[in-house]
């Protein structure tokens, strides 16, 4: 029996192929980007790639009721798998990397273990999940958050995107409504590999990165409702101006973020602002914002959303109206540490430099923590790790050095 191999080159042919699907040419750089938002037809095109690229390796597929894809290659006893996966869904603006190494990685390890002839006691099973992202029904992680029943499947079901469509109907449309149950017996374990989507490995010039778990994550839908004027005709002093209410918004937020009173790591992002009617001299009589805290302390977070709780309704004393819709909420999770201490063996046997650190952004992972031991693996990215930007690269020696890694987890954790 030979020792299993990552095959670096193929797993970046298919990285590249599946990028093809949703790429686009960004204007400004002219770099091809990435958009398969979920449940789209580009996004139903990529799954169907990688379900038949799935059906290829010899491995049985299912598709539960919200869509989550399953592969399942065999062990030599019917035990609970080693479940290792991500998304393939994709931001409107992404890269290659964000998602699709997961997927793929677990697959090139699949692949890697049938072509040296390596069974495992356990089985070993390769998931994509919904909706990672939330960039189009508001919720992010929706799938894999239904497989452990965090959020109820009904509700899953029912969310709508900006123009109305819901996700029942656009899976069906994709014909990725799967009639498997969505909730997930517990694996033996969850192993993923990512991009680290920040600076922080490369800038220690680390290999890898072990995954400690994930910071608390709070998104907001916030509408305020002014009143509209004439920009030419209106005194100052008889405006209700809701792009001027949204712009105090998140003026506040980055206050708030620097103050250090919510912590040193609070971030707040006000990544969506649209003034209606949105016209040069028009003052706008609504706003919708999206606001996105994060923040490795819970308690921190709970005190940073009721103080921008206070500043609305303090907004609301100038005549606004103001109401927000908590979109999305996840608490800080730590992972297992059991599952850390494999990964870092691992990667001290093979000689690669590695810190621990925190995830900044929100993974699968971190819904499957809550089912069975769970651990991630960091690749470093170039350009201070820029994602969810056509930018986005981790290099093939990154790519392949992590996925080396979740090999050596995956069949240890295989091993009984
Ligand atoms: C996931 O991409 C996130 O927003 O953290
Ligand atoms: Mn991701
Ligand atoms: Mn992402």
């Amino acid at each position: 029996m030979a020792k299993p191999r990552i095959d670096s080159d193929r797993l970046q042919r298919s990285l590249a192929e599946l990028a093809k699907i949703g790429a686009y040419k960004d204007e400004r750089t002219g770099l091809l980007g990435v958009n398969r938002l979920a449940l789209t037809e580009a996004d139903g095109l990529g799954r169907r790639l990688v379900k038949t690229w799935f059906e290829e390796a010899g491995l049985s597929v299912r598709v539960d009721r919200i869509g989550n894809v399953y592969a399942r290659r065999r062990g030599r006893r019917d035990l609970e798998p080693v479940l290792s996966g991500s998304h393939i869904d994709s931001v409107p603006t992404g890269g290659a990397f964000d998602g699709s190494l997961g997927v793929l990685g677990a697959l090139e390890v699949v692949r890697a273990l049938d072509e040296a002839r390596v069974e495992t006691d356990r089985p070993i099973e390769i998931a994509f999940f919904t909706e990672e992202e939330g960039c189009r029904f508001g919720t992010d992680m929706l799938g894999s958050a239904v497989a452990v029943g965090r959020i109820p499947l009904e509700r899953a079901l029912s969310l709508k995107d900006r123009s109305g469509l819901v996700v029942r109907d656009e899976l069906a449309k994709i014909g990725f409504a799967g009639t498997h149950d969505e909730r997930l017996s517990p694996p033996h374990a969850y192993v993923e590999c990512h991009i680290e989507q920040g600076p922080i490995l490369r800038a220690a010039g680390k290999d890898l990165g072990v995954v400690t778990g994930v910071q608390a994550i709070s998104w907001q839908e916030v509408s305020i409702q002014g009143k509209s004027a004439h920009a030419g005709t209106t005194p100052m002093s008889l405006r209700r101006d809701a792009g001027l209410a949204a712009a105090r918004i998140n003026l506040r937020m980055h206050e708030m973020a620097v103050s250090g009173k919510y912590g040193p790591e609070m971030r707040a992002t006000m990544g969506g602002i649209e003034p209606a009617p949105g016209l040069v001299n028009i003052v706008p009589g609504r706003a919708r914002v999206t606001v996105d805290l994060r923040n490795p302390d819970d308690a921190l977070m709970t005190a940073a959303e009721k103080d921008l709780a206070l500043f609305l309704r303090e907004l609301e004393k100038d005549g606004f109206q103001v109401e927000a819709r908590q979109t999305a909420k996840t608490p800080r999770v730590a992972f297992s540490s059991d599952v850390q201490a494999v990964i870092a063996a691992k990667m001290e046997k093979a000689g690669y430099s590695f810190q621990h650190l925190m995830s900044g952004a929100g993974h699968d992972a971190q819904e499957m923590a809550s089912l069975c031991p769970t651990a991630m693996v960091f690749c470093p990215g170039e350009y201070d790790g820029i994602s969810h930007n056509p930018r986005e690269l981790s290099t093939p020696k990154q790519c392949a050095d992590g996925v080396s890694i979740l090999l050596e987890t995956i069949l240890e954790l295989a091993t009984t």
